[in-house]
């Protein structure tokens, strides 16, 4: 490639990630701090309010949680003060967000590219930065999510989930309106017919959502339920080569359980390859899909 072009290549997507990262200015930070005895407030809450589940479950409300409240404190008011972040991810996973979606140009792999829990948007701003910068016309980005936040979680099914749901309240439940990706996707120049956004829970919207195939499956929606229910609806459009990434598997909501049931009752092998502490992919091998859906 010419020396230029790839010099002002990696000037452009260096600033999207700043900008998604909320190194350029884009909005006022938060800068409300959550106490501890806040923390330990709505922990004893929860633990009250979950009793019978815990109980019932022979849980240990310490085990669900498996941080301490000071690590919950800490993660609380970091997410809360990166509020004008137009991503919650690591800038590792933006790097391999452009490095996935670099593979799917150069390899020609079918599909179009979808996030499911979206929020700000600054992950699929990343997608369309690097489609931009390689001079791809093809490829349509989806956007699903909400834009209200996450789903309450059934207690008596995944606990886990309910309890992080709770704690999560008192930062807004992730809740960010489509007006405000919009408006940024816009104010980046990224804002076109090829960004085509999904509102709605995933139950409502997946099912009759018209994508022919996918290269591209990015799933950060914390829960058993929304993570099971992205897989279940749209993992038989992903492309053969294609690439699934759960950004959420190692977080302790049940996030991972819902991969492994998955991958189990459809006797997907395909290595799950770790991006970071949380986030992991794997690719699509067609030949191993027993599909039974
Ligand atoms: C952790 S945030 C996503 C972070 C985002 N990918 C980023 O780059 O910062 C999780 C998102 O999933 C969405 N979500 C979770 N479950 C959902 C469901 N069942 N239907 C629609 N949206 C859901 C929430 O609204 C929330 O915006």
């Amino acid at each position: 490639m010419n020396q230029t072009k790839e010099k002002a290549e990696i000037l452009y997507l260096n600033m999207i990630k700043k900008y998604v990262l909320g190194e350029l200015q884009i909005g006022e930070s938060n800068t409300e701090t959550i106490s501890f005895n806040q923390v330990k407030e709505i922990i004893k809450n929860v633990e009250l309010k979950y009793r019978p589940q815990l109980v019932g479950q022979k849980k240990n409300l310490r085990d669900v949680l498996a941080l301490s409240d000071e690590t919950i404190m800490q993660s609380l008011n970091k997410m809360a003060q990166e509020s004008s972040n137009l991503t919650m991810c690591k800038p590792e996973l933006l790097d391999h967000t452009e490095f996935l979606v670099r593979k799917i140009i150069n390899e020609n792999i079918p599909g179009d590219l979808l996030e499911a829990g979206t929020c700000r948007g600054g992950m699929c701003m990343m997608m369309k930065a690097t489609l931009e910068a390689l001079g791809d016309k093809s490829k349509t980005i989806y956007l699903s999510d909400s834009f209200m936040g996450l789903p309450d979680a059934d207690p008596e099914k995944h606990l886990a989930d309910a309890i992080w749901n709770d704690i999560l309240k008192c930062i807004g439940s992730l809740a960010c309106s489509l007006d405000f990706v919009r408006n940024h996707f816009a104010k980046a120049g990224l804002l076109d017919e090829r960004i085509k956004f999904v509102p709605g829970w995933f139950d409502e919207t997946l099912p009759s959502l018209a994508i022919n195939s996918i290269a591209l499956l990015r799933i950060d929606a914390d829960w058993y339920h929304s993570t099971n229910s992205v897989l279940n609806f749209l993992y038989r459009k992903v492309s053969d080569g294609g690439f699934v990434v759960i950004d959420d598997y190692g977080l302790p909501t049940d996030c991972a359980q819902a991969v492994d049931n998955f991958r189990s009752q459809h006797g997907i092998t395909s290595p799950i390859i770790k991006i970071n502490e949380q986030a992991v992919y794997w690719v699509k091998e067609e030949r191993q899909v027993k599909w039974n859906f």
